[in-house]
């Protein structure tokens, strides 16, 4: 049974350009090394007074536009995300007086990189049950605010980006999303996180001296769940479709690292050329990662309608989460 239809889907990236040429004038890298351990060439930075809704607002936009409906008309807006505008209120809120969607109830959820797919399993749920009848779920990241440009082993990685899908009930042309699956282990909470500026260690002169209010990453234990997880997640989602991945246009993971990438292509048996990755170009814009790459690839006619995708995330917490997608 379809949960709710997609009308329409957009992204957004900041026109400023960072490659890795760039960063090697920061930290001790090379384009060599970064090219070759995570694929990425490139990434974006938001302008200085650019926040995550100012990204977010282009990409709803561009959705919505897409789905011919106007802001006043969404019911729900839901945005996945670790660097709001403000600790709170949401950035869904700010989002929402943005657009001018009065009337909508708008919220955020943290999952880290899985947040867009956790956004995504909330709202079309509440498609399929009645509650909301239009929901805009959104990825969205301004990760080079809280990259430590310290720490060589993190800094080379992360870019910002927005991107959205509008979601609808379901007609009966048989497209839209046609499951949700979602985990998490609270038992890798340290390894992926920013250890202070919350309850546990509110900001002080030493947390900052310390540079606490940064992205921490344990890089080779994330490296190995991502693959593990979306794996097991993506084969999930597989089997309770009755579906293999034969069956699978194309798979669109969370894009990392494209080591992570072709681990996981390679574990769930599909061929690279049935992976959509934009990494190169945008490095891991967390949440925002799967709507990017998944717009992008519509856009440019690589998805077409009736395809079958496979989406699958996998983030801080840690968490993940896949879904089944008939485009
Ligand atoms: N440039 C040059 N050298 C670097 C470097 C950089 N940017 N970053 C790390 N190195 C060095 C390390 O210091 C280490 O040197 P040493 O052997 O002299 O100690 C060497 O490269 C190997 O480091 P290592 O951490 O083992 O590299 P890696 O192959 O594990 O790659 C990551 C590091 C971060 C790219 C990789 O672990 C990764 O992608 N992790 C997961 C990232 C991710 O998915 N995060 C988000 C999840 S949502």
């Amino acid at each position: 049974m379809i949960q709710a239809s997609i009308a329409g889907i957009g992204s957004y990236v900041p026109s400023r350009v960072v490659t890795n040429a760039d960063l090697m004038k920061i930290v001790d890298t090379s384009d060599e090394w970064i090219i070759k351990r995570t694929g990425i060439k490139e990434r974006r930075y938001a302008a200085d007074d650019q926040a995550c809704s100012d990204l977010a607002y282009f990409a709803a936009t561009s959705a919505l536009e897409m789905a011919e409906m106007e802001p006043s008309e969404l019911d729900c807006i839901i945005i996945g995300t670790v660097t709001g505008d403000h600790p709170f209120p949401s950035t869904a809120c700010i989002l929402q007086e943005k657009l001018g969607a009065k009337g909508a109830m708008a919220f955020d959820v943290s999952a880290g990189c899985t947040g867009f797919m956790l956004g995504l399993s909330i709202g079309s749920n509440m498609i399929k049950t009645g509650q909301f009848k239009k929901v805009l779920v959104m990825g969205g990241e301004v990760l080079s605010r809280v990259t430590d440009f310290e720490d060589r082993g993190t800094c080379v990685l992360f870019g910002d980006g927005a991107g959205a899908v509008v979601l609808t009930a379901p007609d009966d042309s048989g497209s839209g999303i046609l499951s949700t699956h979602l985990e998490s282990d609270g038992s890798y909470a340290d390894m992926l996180n920013i250890p202070a500026g919350g309850s546990r260690k509110p900001p002080t002169l030493e947390t900052i001296k310390n540079r606490k209010h940064y992205l921490y990453m344990e890089g080779q234990i994330t490296f190995k769940m991502a693959i593990r997880t979306m794996t097991k997640i993506g084969n999930l989602a597989l089997e309770q479709n009755g579906l293999t991945i034969e069956d699978i246009d194309y798979v669109v993971p969370h894009q990392a690292n494209w080591r992570i990438i072709e681990g996981l292509a390679k574990k769930l048996g599909a061929p690279i050329d049935k992976v959509i990755s934009e990494i190169h170009k945008y490095g891991n814009t967390s949440g925002a990662s799967i709507p990017i790459a998944l717009d992008e690839a519509v856009r440019s006619g690589k998805v077409k309608k009736g395809d079958l995708l496979l989406l699958t995330a996998f983030g801080a917490g840690y968490t993940w989460g896949s879904s089944i997608v008939r485009w």
